[in-house]
């Protein structure tokens, strides 16, 4: 390549990504990894599978199991190695075994792992969809322009990163901040569990449609699951549980602030009942 080729070739990256084209994706994902050095990688579809779906046709382990291990124990959902909780009693450890677990294909593209943000005391735990750009280069959930009103948000009613812990479904960014499909969710399902079970907080937040689903286990939209207060079953006890509209929509829809306004009260009020 001459010297005014690769001047070119680089300017027009440059453009690329000032433009925000930080990724080279297709409409749907390839696992590239999974094929062989010879054989040309299969164009897989985009797996469809809603997660409640795909977890019912997966093994189920028995009910007697803590959640955590449930769901690590109904893994064949994807080939990709099991997680292995025994052993793990603290976020710290959690954390490491989520840095060190090889069964999420997206770890291979992305820079980081984003496991949380926040306090190990909080009483507020938030579930967002997965890590974009912004949390793949800092390897913290929430840092970009969604977690900035994120924050402004939770201001609003008194809370901050000393009384909230943030978290998302996946710990790794999926390239071009694409919905992860279900089996990724999946994949993952079983660390932010026992996330859930180690941080033991007062009430969850689901922030967006893809949290709100996989965590209620449903395919309800989040327009019809918003503003309602359900139950998220941890090990040993029934946490209240609040789907919201996500800081991302509301950058995009900013009339819908007001709906998101609501749920925020309702958190309020629910949060001045148990402090
Ligand atoms: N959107 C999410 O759902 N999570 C993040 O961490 C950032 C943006």
């Amino acid at each position: 390549m001459s010297e005014s080729d690769a001047k070119s070739a680089s300017d027009l990256l440059a453009w690329y990504a000032a433009m925000g084209v930080d990724e080279a994706i297709g409409d749907a994902p390839v696992d590239r990894f999974a094929a062989s050095a010879t054989t040309p990688a299969p164009l897989e579809p985009a797996a469809t599978q809603p997660i409640a779906e795909a977890r019912a046709s997966a093994q189920t382990p028995p009910e007697s199991l803590p959640k955590a291990k449930r769901l690590a124990a109904a893994s064949p959902l994807t080939s990709e190695p099991a997680p292995a909780l025994d052993g793990i009693e603290t976020l710290a450890d959690l954390e490491k075994a989520v840095a060190a677990f090889e069964g999420c294909p997206l770890k291979r593209t992305a820079k980081t792992t984003c496991f949380a943000r926040g306090s190990a005391q909080a009483k507020v735990m938030l579930i967002g969809e997965a890590p974009g750009r912004d949390e793949d280069l800092q390897g913290k959930p929430f840092v970009g322009r969604a977690g900035k009103l994120l924050d402004k948000m939770l201001a609003a009613i008194g809370l901050d990163e000393n009384s909230v812990y943030i978290t998302n479904t996946i710990y790794w960014r999926p390239p071009g901040n694409r919905t992860p499909t279900p089996q990724e969710i999946a994949s993952c399902a079983p660390f932010l569990a026992r996330q859930i079970e180690l941080l033991e907080p007062e009430v969850i937040v689901l922030l967006g449609g893809a949290a709100a689903k996989s965590m209620l286990e449903t395919t309800e939209g989040i327009m019809r699951l918003r503003g309602k207060w359900k139950l998220y079953r941890a090990k040993e006890r029934d946490i209240p549980t609040l789907a919201t509209l996500h800081p991302a929509y509301l950058l995009r829809s900013p009339e819908a602030k007001r709906q998101a306004w609501r749920d925020l009260l309702m958190l309020k009020e629910r949060l001045s009942a148990v402090q």
